[in-house]
């Protein structure tokens, strides 16, 4: 069967809510679903997994929770072999962060670019200022995300 791993970036809870949320609809959809607050890069090479999805919040000034610094800053400096990933990204942010709106979930997407993943879908943006309950918009994305990762072959 087919896996989706989720990765948790988070302060407050509100990504493990979202990850807890999407995982029924993609367990309806045939996959085995793994969620997981402790990323790696191997998570990210592992090439038996469907595809991966990060959901993850941004802290302080733009940055990453404390349980994905270590992980993306790894990243960043080793670099690491993504050509078979396929990936979608979940960001939650507050708008009254302006400059910094959701940049952990954009910088994660821009190093997964970089070393070769193939991103599935536009990444979902959700703003604390617009949606008291995060889980809401997700639960419309999420359909559309596993639909094209189910159509999308790694060339
Ligand atoms: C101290 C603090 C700093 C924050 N900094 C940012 C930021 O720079 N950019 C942003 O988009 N959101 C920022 N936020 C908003 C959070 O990302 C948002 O509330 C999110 O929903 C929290 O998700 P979590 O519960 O998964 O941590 C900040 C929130 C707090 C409390």
């Amino acid at each position: 069967m087919a896996t989706i791993k989720i990765l948790v970036g988070t302060v407050y809870g509100g990504s493990r809510d979202v990850a807890e949320h999407v995982k029924p609809e993609l367990e309806a959809k045939g996959c085995r679903v793994d969620i997981s607050e402790d990323p790696s890069i191997a998570d990210l090479e592992n090439k038996t997994l469907e595809g991966i999805l990060i959901v993850c919040s941004t802290t302080g000034s733009g940055d990453f929770p404390p349980n994905f610094d270590k992980f993306y800053h790894q990243l960043q400096e080793n670099g690491a072999a993504l050509s078979q990933l396929k990936y979608g990204i979940i960001s939650l942010g507050d708008s009254s962060y302006d400059e910094t709106f959701c940049d952990a979930g954009k910088k994660m997407d821009a190093v997964l670019a970089e070393y070769g993943g193939q991103r599935i879908g536009r990444p979902l943006e959700i703003d604390s200022a617009e949606h008291f309950d995060a889980t809401e918009p997700a639960g419309d994305w999420i359909g559309r995300w596993i639909d094209q990762l189910q159509q999308t072959e790694i060339a």
